[in-house]
């Protein structure tokens, strides 16, 4: 009895935390001023449409030279190309001419595109100043497999994520305050930790995308932790955003004969949904704040205010993560279950960090 007590207040005060997700403050360039970024090197998955887009246009208005990571989109999608070309006149607009902008293919389907990428990205010998890890689909089926074995939403929003950040790491690791964002969500509230069946199925306790974005969250904690205690990494920080409620593409591949909660906030979504513009300030932001930047006590780098990261920024301000995020048995057991599904020791990314 009383342990069921707890565990509805658990559950309400997830389900306040998740609702918290919806606040639709108008954000203008005084909560989000960004900063010149003529000379930095970003990466942003998943840039071509939504919120990605927006972060990237803004990336391109202060000066970044850009890569955006996309795949060959479905026919009604804004072509890669095309994304490129509005940050170019973006670019040029504001004086920034010579910055380098560029769509690189990546499908987060396919592991071996991933790794594909990483090899491109690292023979270009160049450092990495921020990695936007944004490319996202919601709940299609538990069963819809990728030709790796891996349930769909499991793959492309999280794992191919883990694996792009630990590749990219060496180069990460050679600027001077380098910077990971991680587009979580608020629905990982609503996830729950079922490391039993990490692959989703039938089975699965929780749903595929409030699962995965737990998880992804609780990585980010887990790593940024990791990064603290090896000189090599420390000074990078990494946080996850969630962007907000916001009308977007994502919305059109609910699977509204699986997804009864997915159907319902996809209609709500037409009504109280912010914009992606709105939305991608949680990634300007993240990129750019000092507050956000790293914390010169622990990091060695960064301005005074800097807060450091495995945080959760709700938008643009901090909120709690669900409590397995600081639960250090909990991530540890992901973080091994992790090695499990993608090998990470054998393809040589844990030396430094550990298992
Ligand atoms: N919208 C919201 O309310 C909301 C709330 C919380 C979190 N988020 C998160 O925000 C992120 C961006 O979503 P969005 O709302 O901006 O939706 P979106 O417009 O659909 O953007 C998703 C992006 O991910 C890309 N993507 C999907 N599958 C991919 C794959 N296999 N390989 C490479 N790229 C792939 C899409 O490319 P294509 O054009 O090729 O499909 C698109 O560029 C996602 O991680 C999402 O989970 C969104």
């Amino acid at each position: 009895m009383a342990s069921s007590l707890l565990s509805g207040i658990y559950h309400l005060y997830d389900l306040f935390q998740a609702i918290r997700g919806a606040n639709p403050t108008f954000l203008t360039p005084h909560h989000v001023p960004g900063t010149d970024l003529t000379g930095k090197w970003i990466i942003i998955s998943g840039s071509n449409s939504g919120i990605g887009l927006e972060a990237a246009k803004s990336f391109a208005t202060w000066g970044a030279n850009l890569i955006l990571a996309c795949r060959e989109p479905a026919s009604w999608e804004l072509h890669p190309t095309a994304a490129v070309q509005e940050c170019k006149f973006l670019a040029d607009a504001h004086g920034h001419s010579r910055s380098v902008i560029e769509w690189w293919e990546i499908d987060m389907a396919d592991l071996a595109s991933v790794e594909a990428f990483c090899r491109r990205w690292l023979d270009s010998g160049r450092g990495l100043d921020v990695l936007c890890n944004n490319a996202g689909v919601v709940s299609t089926s538990k069963t819809h497999m990728t030709r790796d074995g891996f349930q769909l939403v499991h793959q492309v929003n999280f794992l191919s994520h883990v694996l792009l950040t630990l590749r990219l790491l060496p180069s990460l690791a050679r600027s001077p305050e380098p910077r990971v964002i991680c587009t979580t969500s608020c629905v990982h509230h609503l996830g729950e930790l079922d490391l039993e069946h990490f692959n989703c199925g039938p089975d699965m306790h929780g749903g595929d995308y409030g699962n995965n974005k737990l998880y992804f969250q609780m990585w980010v904690s887990e790593l940024q932790s990791r990064f603290l205690k090896h000189r090599e990494y420390m000074h990078i920080t990494i946080n996850g955003v969630h962007p907000g409620y916001v009308v977007t593409g994502i919305w059109k591949s609910v699977n509204e004969a699986e997804d009864t909660s997915g159907r319902w906030l996809k209609t709500l979504s037409r009504y109280i949904g912010i914009t992606a513009q709105q939305g991608s300030l949680a990634i300007t932001h993240a990129a750019t704040s000092p507050e956000l930047g790293p914390d010169p006590k622990t990091q060695s780098v960064g301005v005074v205010g800097g807060g450091g990261g495995g945080r959760y920024i709700n938008r643009i301000w901090e909120a709690a993560p669900k409590f397995y995020c600081h639960d250090l048995q909990a991530r540890k057991r992901l973080w091994v279950k992790l090695d499990e599904e993608l090998q990470l020791r054998e393809k040589g990314l844990l030396t430094i960090l550990g298992l």
